[in-house]
């Protein structure tokens, strides 16, 4: 997608370093950053210089090629994979990649560095390619919804960040809203903050507002109140992991938002690449949920007037903090799966690809 104009992936390789955007530092400053190695690939991911499941999933593949770069051998590439998988615990791309690079790397007797970056690019324009399908067929669904409105706009919420930064391009959940934009579908997103870390206010409104499609930001207890006044049309979210039973594992919130879809009567729908998928799990209460920081609810971050960098703490420093950061959303509440082998029930998912044991 493009920023200011120019096009950009959220990751890229120049020869062999590669290339993120620095997503703590948006939406007010546009900085690119370079990995040169596995340990500058950790930090990336677990700082959430990088976040949003797929998205990790691809940085994780290029964390093993700089590995590599400095050692070929199985043993480097296995002390990779041990190193990079506890980088984060709730998205199973990450698992996904790591696996995926293993399985390709070790089919061979010896190890080559050019197959490992050949495979990690596999993987990133595997993603797009995926996202632009979800796209489409999430498309049709809100072109439907905007024929039964006879044109006028179709109001869609949204929760955390499921953008084309959270992917390597296109996004999940915003993919079907660009290609709907594209297509001259009249469509306004709402855009929960997403406390704590607020990937709403600072990174989907930010994509939404560089590639002109209208959007709201909203408190995250706004979102039932617009739904009881029909002010929202449907609900799209993306994923960290969605298991066997359909349940869906995604940022905290997404939870109380399919809870108020449900009671008002509005289409819930969850967006989804392959990579997300984990039929190794039966229920959305076996997935590791992350607790992070309290930091992140005692003190907010953001620039003063002047345009620097501050942080504000918003509770005493005695003050008891949980900090959850995903919720499980049982297959119950979520009307759709919107993937890139169409739009599924949960008893349809199993059609989705894994990478093989
Ligand atoms: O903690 P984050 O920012 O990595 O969480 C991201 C989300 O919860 C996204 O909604 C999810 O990864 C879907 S990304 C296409």
């Amino acid at each position: 997608m493009k920023v200011n104009s120019i096009p950009y992936r959220s990751i890229w390789r120049d020869d062999q370093t590669i290339k993120i955007i620095d997503q703590t530092r948006l939406p007010h400053e546009f900085s690119i950053v370079s990995l040169e190695s596995v340990n500058d690939t950790y930090h990336a991911i677990h700082s959430m210089q990088v976040r949003g499941a797929p998205l990790i999933g691809a940085t994780a593949a290029y964390g093993i090629c700089l590995a590599l770069k400095h050692q070929c051998d199985e043993a480097s590439l296995n002390s990779a994979i041990d190193y990079l998988s506890s980088a984060r615990p709730t998205a199973i791309n990450l698992q996904w990649a790591l696996k995926r690079m293993h399985n390709r790397l070790t089919a061979n007797k010896k190890i080559y560095l050019t197959a490992a970056f050949q495979e990690a690019d596999t993987i990133c324009n595997e993603d797009i390619s995926q996202n632009k399908k979800i796209g489409k067929f999430g498309y049709s669904y809100l072109k439907h919804i905007s024929q039964k409105k006879s044109g006028n706009t179709v109001n869609v919420l949204t929760h955390c960040n499921a953008g084309w930064l959270a992917t390597v391009d296109w996004g999940t959940a915003l993919a079907p809203i660009y290609y709907a934009f594209n297509e001259g579908i009249d469509i306004h997103v709402w855009v929960d903050e997403t406390r704590p870390r607020n990937q709403g206010a600072a990174l989907t409104a930010w994509e939404l507002q560089n590639h002109g499609v209208p959007c709201t930001v909203i408190v995250d207890n706004a979102g039932g109140h617009l739904m009881q006044n029909k002010l929202v049309d449907v609900c799209i979210v993306g994923t960290d992991r969605t298991v066997a039973n359909g349940d869906v594992c995604n940022k905290i919130g997404t939870y109380l938002k399919a809870l108020a879809a449900h009671d008002n009567n509005i289409p819930f729908l969850v967006a989804l690449p392959s990579s997300t998928y984990d039929n190794n799990l039966q229920h959305g209460r076996d997935v590791p949920i992350e607790n992070r920081d309290p930091h992140e609810v005692s003190n907010i971050r953001g620039v003063t007037t002047d345009n620097t960098w501050s942080e504000t703490r918003i509770v005493t420093n005695k003050t008891q903090i949980a900090n959850p950061a995903f919720d499980i959303t049982p297959a119950k509440l979520i009307t759709n799966y919107i993937t890139d082998n169409g739009i599924l029930k949960s008893d349809q998912l199993f059609r989705l690809s894994q990478v093989q044991e």
